[in-house]
Parts: C-alpha cells; sequence; structure tokens
C-alpha cells in the first residue's frame, strides 16, 4: 500500500507543504473588514501598499499563505463591511512579484468564472511566482453576489454539481497533454488544452472552505486542502471532525490537510484581550450589519445548525472564523490543541491586522516555535 505522502495527485513541494506542524496562512487583507463587524476606527481598511507590507511582513515570518477572500459585496449598516476588496487573482499576480517564498492563493467561486479562463490565470501566477500558486474554490453562499453575476438561482446540491464540472475540466486543463471534450449538466468545453501548464507538477495545490455535507464530500474528492469549524464550546469537537473529513478523502485514495479559519485577539493577559474583544464587539458593534450578515448568511449555506448557531453569537467579534482569544500563551496552548486534534494549518483574521499580524508574529509564533509547532523562520522549514 503506498504512503500517504503519495496519494497527492498534486505537487507537494511548495510552501504549503513545508515541515511546519502548524502551517499558518493570513487570510482576508484584501477585504475591508474582513475580520469583525464593528465601528472600530482601528477596523480593517485596504490599501496596495498596505497588503504588499503586510505579506512580506509574513512571510518574513516563515509564514506560508496568503488567502484572500473572494468578496463583490459589502452587507451594509455604518460600515459596510466587505464592502471595499481586491480581486484575488490580479491581486496573487500581483503579490507574486514582489514576494519570492509565500504561497499565493487565488480564491474562486465556480460560478463566476469560465474555468478556460481561471486554469490559465492560476498556472500564469505560477509561473510569475515560480510555483507559488494556490487556487481556493468556493460554491459561493452569498445570494446578493451571486445575483451579480446572474447565477442566484442555483440551489446548493446544484452549486456542487456545477463545481464538479468545473473541477474536473480544471485538472484535466492542468494535466492532459492532449484535447479534451467535455459536455456536462452545467458547462460544455470543446478542445480543451492548456499551454503553458503550470511550474508546479502535476498541478498547483487545491483549497476549498466548504462547511456542510456536500461541501466536505465535494472536498474530500478534488481538494488537497480542506476546512473543518469545531464549535469554540467544545474544542475537543476537532477531533472528529478532522477524522470524518480524512476518512472521506481516505475513501477516495487520497490524502489531504485539514485547516481552520480563526480569528485572532491576544494580548499579555487574558483580561486584556477578553476587554479589548467586548470593546470593537460589544461598544462599537455595527448592530445593522450584524442583522444584515445574519439575514444572508441564513439564506446561503447549508451549514449544520449548531454551527450556525455558534457563529452567530460570535459574528460580530469574530467574522473570520474559530476564536483564539486570551493571553499570548493561552492562544498557542489553544492552537496546540488543535495540532493535537490533528489541525494541519490555520487561516488568520484579526479585527485590526496592522496591529494583529505582528502582535502575531512577535508573541505568539515564539510560543509556536517553544511548543514544537513551528521551526523558525529561515531554518528550512519555509525555504
Ligand atoms: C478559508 C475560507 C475561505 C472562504 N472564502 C470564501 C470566499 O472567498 N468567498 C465566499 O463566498 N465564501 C468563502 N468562504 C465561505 C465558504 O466557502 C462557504 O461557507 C461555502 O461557500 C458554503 O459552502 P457550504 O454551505 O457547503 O459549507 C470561505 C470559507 C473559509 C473557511
Amino acid at each position: 500500500m503506498s504512503k500517504p505522502a503519495d496519494r497527492h495527485d498534486c505537487a507537494t513541494t511548495g510552501p504549503l507543504f513545508s515541515r511546519n506542524k502548524m502551517k499558518l496562512g493570513v487570510f482576508g487583507l484584501n477585504v475591508s473588514s474582513a475580520g469583525a463587524i464593528t465601528t472600530s476606527p482601528d477596523r480593517h481598511r485596504i490599501s496596495w501598499p498596505q497588503n504588499v507590507r503586510l505579506v512580506r511582513m509574513a512571510e518574513e515570518a516563515g509564514i506560508e499563505a496568503a488567502v484572500p477572500f473572494a468578496r463583490w459585496r459589502g452587507f451594509g449598516g455604518a460600515t459596510n463591511p466587505w464592502g471595499e476588496s481586491f480581486e484575488t487573482f490580479t491581486w496573487a499576480a500581483g503579490l507574486a512579484a514582489v514576494t519570492s517564498r509565500i504561497a499565493l492563493v487565488c480564491t474562486v467561486n465556480m460560478m463566476t468564472m469560465p474555468v478556460v479562463a481561471a486554469a490559465k490565470q492560476v498556472s500564469t501566477i505560477d509561473h510569475i511566482s515560480n510555483g507559488r500558486a494556490v487556487m481556493n474554490v468556493v460554491a459561493g453562499w452569498m445570494e446578493t453576489e451571486m445575483k451579480m453575476f446572474g447565477v442566484g438561482a442555483l440551489g446548493h446540491a446544484e452549486r456542487y454539481a456545477q463545481g464538479a464540472e468545473w473541477m474536473e475540466a480544471l485538472t484535466k486543463l492542468w494535466t492532459l497533454d492532449e484535447p479534451f471534450d467535455l459536455h456536462g449538466k452545467y458547462m460544455t468545453v470543446e478542445g480543451g488544452f492548456q499551454l503553458p501548464k503550470s511550474v508546479q507538477t502535476p498541478r498547483p495545490p487545491l483549497m476549498n472552505a466548504a462547511f456542510s455535507a456536500t461541501g466536505h464530500a465535494f472536498a474530500a474528492r478534488w481538494a488537497d486542502i480542506a476546512f473543518i469549524s469545531p464549535n469554540p464550546d467544545k474544542p475537543e469537537s476537532a477531533v472528529e471532525q478532522v477524522a470524518a473529513l480524512k476518512a472521506k478523502a481516505a475513501e477516495q485514495g487520497r490524502d489531504m490537510q485539514v485547516w481552520v479559519a480563526t480569528s485572532i485577539a491576544g494580548a499579555p493577559t487574558s483580561e486584556a484581550a477578553r476587554a479589548y474583544v467586548e470593546h470593537y464587539s460589544g461598544a462599537l458593534i455595527d448592530r445593522e450589519a450584524v442583522e444584515n450578515f445574519t439575514r444572508l448568511m441564513m439564506g446561503g449555506t447549508n451549514m449544520p445548525d449548531e454551527q450556525k448557531a455558534v457563529m452567530l453569537r460570535h459574528v460580530a467579534a469574530h467574522i473570520g472564523g474559530y476564536p483564539l482569544v486570551g493571553s499570548y500563551q493561552e492562544i498557542a496552548d489553544k492552537i496546540g490543541a488543535l495540532a493535537d486534534a490533528g489541525v494541519d494549518g490555520l487561516c488568520l483574521t484579526w479585527m485590526d491586522y496592522e496591529r494583529g499580524l505582528p502582535d502575531f508574529i512577535g508573541n505568539i509564533l515564539p510560543l509556536m516555535e517553544k511548543a514544537g509547532l513551528r521551526l523558525p523562520a529561515g531554518t528550512g522549514a519555509d525555504a
């Protein structure tokens, strides 16, 4: 029987396959108010020079990836969170030219872009970056955005059925040496072919960020990196979720990494961290935007009910994901617990990236190194 490492059908030499036990990605840097729904003057605002500076800072610290949100609309209220965003393929291409080690992820909702164009765009970014391109495919959930593309009517299961055709075409464009035809229910590709292929062979890595049973079945079939969403009130739920997802992939003879999207609020003491979160998401909450988001989200995903309830409770403070709040040591310990549960990587968001990223690098990364979760930057893990 082959070793798990042999079962990848993607390149495994890029930054996302570093030797670090817990890999890291800066998440949502390209989107305004990516990590919290707040009127705080320190909420995340975007500019190109700032995105370049923070991605370089992450790269310097050995962080494996920059992972953007694919966003097209905000959701109103006083601050219109997510209302400003850089498009992910052009964002990754620009960053590829000014960085040298970090993986650059392009996120795409599979219904919004013709697969022939998307395949070649990622391969082009793979050439610009010399083998650091990654594609994150999502099936979409935000109705206002999908309506902009004229695809708002497709139901949840159908979106994944369309996605399966899209992925079949994508992987064929990336790997086949002969033209192919695909006559699917949702798309037709005649004489599909692409040159040049990517730098990464046989193809760049694929992420899929879904939480529903249908989404996880899709991820197990196609993705090299997939996500779970542990219940923050029951961190031990990660163990079962990781095992279930990896078992699904193993059924297909595939191996995958399992990641968690997180929302970080660290401080020297637990009390200071909690007070910080309470301030930006309590006193300074953008309530109307929270209500708008809640309505949008309830309509769009097939998240399990328990997870929906947890998410709504935490949404203003931690729209970016699983809350990691506390002293630096508490956060490092919580990350250690996720690693023990089998989690391979974390996407990181903050309310304020300008404060949060250097704070994480300066205070939490060294504790992760001490705990054996990461090797120091520049020692070869990220080379
Ligand atoms: C790391 C990560 C990245 C995501 N990026 C996007 C995104 O860019 N655009 C988007 O519409 N949804 C994004 N999502 C949300 C999921 O893709 C969304 O929950 C999914 O489309 C709904 O699938 P599901 O109902 O099968 O869980 C992201 C989620 C995670 C964890």
